[in-house]
């Protein structure tokens, strides 16, 4: 998912990176991947072949056999002689360079960050520890340095940077991304990668922020993971490999199309845009209705999110039906189908939105203007001066659990 730039994520952003720079200083509490690549390094001389510890899976997605690679499969030594030549170049410290990077370090592999000298990525990366001149580079001089040039600048920078980063991909070193954009969208962003380089992609799914805190836990995000172009031969295997660098737990293999059709898709669906647009259109039924804002807020996103999602997320959808009354139940399996067919074919015209690259279109128009952070900021406002939003807060300040924003 791309990411959100509003209040909250800046917020967050700013809990995270004071976390981020105590890691960087304290040792990690909880048993973790990062704890583990410390005694790895201090044992690595004495690591002399690796094996694998488990084989890759080979899992039945509801009649559909896919592969799936683990993290158990790179135990650290293995990693860190994997990539004991190479050093990581990592473009970008937005959402992903912040969590991809760190975690690569922690995992005793070779990075570097390369941002804009000054800006306020090179502020960030400073306060995460990132060292300038030793780990810490203007764009064009990290690139140089790197072998694996890791292209996590947000994706209208990816274009708009491309005519000087181009040339700097040189024979032998290896491209990768984070998302199929770029490089799908080619008559747009105009991102066409040298032919003489493997051309790579782990796309976490989920938020830089919970890459990181995922690995801090010691669990690994979910990933796709695809070959563009793989001169070497051993593209597939460098892409997993980097995947459980950047604190990859399982790594589902795609393509860059498909990872970008269904990214965009998904976003702009039922993860972000649908659920904004279902959840307004319920709360004004309710209010037009004469229900009061806490009644409509509390029957639309407090339950929701509070009680019914969660138990989505643990078991599934039959299971969180059954955790609910039989009043509810008879009448929510009426209708589900009559929601399901009247948004089918809104889902589908987004589907050919994003396929014939309408919204690549739109997002690189909006997200190359200067004034696109002050842009979506207002838009992003006008959302939290909604009613519904604006009621939630009040509610939210009854939880037991309540801290200001
Ligand atoms: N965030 C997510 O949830 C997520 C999830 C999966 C994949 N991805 C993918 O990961 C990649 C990175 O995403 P992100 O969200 O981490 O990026 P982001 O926060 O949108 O990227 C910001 C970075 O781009 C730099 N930048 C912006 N405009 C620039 C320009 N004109 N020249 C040079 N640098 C520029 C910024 O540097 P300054 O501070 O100097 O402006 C900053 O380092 C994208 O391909 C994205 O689609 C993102």
């Amino acid at each position: 998912m791309a990411s959100i730039a509003s209040r909250s994520a800046q917020a967050l952003r700013a809990v995270s990176r004071s976390a981020a720079s105590k890691v960087a200083t304290k040792p990690v509490q909880a048993a973790s991947y990062s704890l583990l690549a410390r005694s790895a390094v201090a044992n690595s001389s004495r690591q002399p072949a690796f094996q694998t510890v488990r084989g890759i899976k080979t899992l039945d997605f509801a009649g559909t056999k896919e592969v799936v690679y683990e993290r158990s499969d790179w135990p650290l030594a293995k990693l860190q002689d994997y990539f004991k030549n190479d050093t990581l170049a990592l473009i970008g410290y937005g959402s992903q360079g912040h969590g991809q990077g760190l975690n690569a370090r922690d995992n005793g592999v070779n990075v570097i960050v390369g941002v804009r000298k000054d800006g306020e990525s090179w502020r960030q990366a400073i306060e995460d520890g990132w060292v300038p001149g030793e780990t810490l580079f203007p764009i064009e001089e990290a690139i140089n340095r790197g072998t694996i040039i890791m292209n996590l600048l947000s994706d209208a920078a990816q274009s708009q940077t491309w005519p000087t980063i181009a040339p700097l991909i040189t024979k032998g070193k290896t491209l990768y991304f984070s998302h199929g954009f770029s490089v799908v969208y080619k008559e747009d962003t105009h991102v066409i990668p040298p032919t003489d380089v493997d051309v790579i992609l782990v796309a976490p799914k989920g938020s830089g922020r919970t890459v990181r805190t995922l690995f801090k836990e010691g669990r690994g995000i979910n990933s796709s993971v695809a070959v563009f172009q793989d001169v070497t031969g051993k593209a597939k295997e460098k892409a997993i490999a980097i995947g459980v660098a950047v604190g990859s737990g399982y790594m589902y293999e795609t393509t860059f199309e498909k990872e970008v059709y269904s990214d965009l898709f998904g976003e702009r669906g039922v993860l972000m845009g649908a659920i904004q647009g279902l959840f307004l259109a319920q709360y004004k039924v309710l209010r037009a209705n004469g229900h009061t804002p806490s009644e409509a807020f509390n029957e639309t996103v407090e339950e929701a999110t509070q009680s019914l999602y969660p138990l989505i997320g643990q078991k599934g959808m039959d299971y969180m039906y059954n955790a609910c009354s039989t009043t509810a139940r008879r009448g929510a399996l009426d209708w589900a189908p009559i929601f399901e067919k009247a948004n089918a074919p809104v889902f589908e015209q987004l589907y050919q939105s994003v396929r014939n690259g309408t919204e690549t279109r739109k997002s690189l128009e909006f997200n190359g203007r200067s004034t696109y952070r002050v842009d979506l900021a207002k838009e992003l406002k006008e959302i939290d001066d909604q009613e519904i939003w604006r009621a939630g807060k009040v509610v939210r300040s009854l939880r037991p659990d309540y801290k200001a924003d």
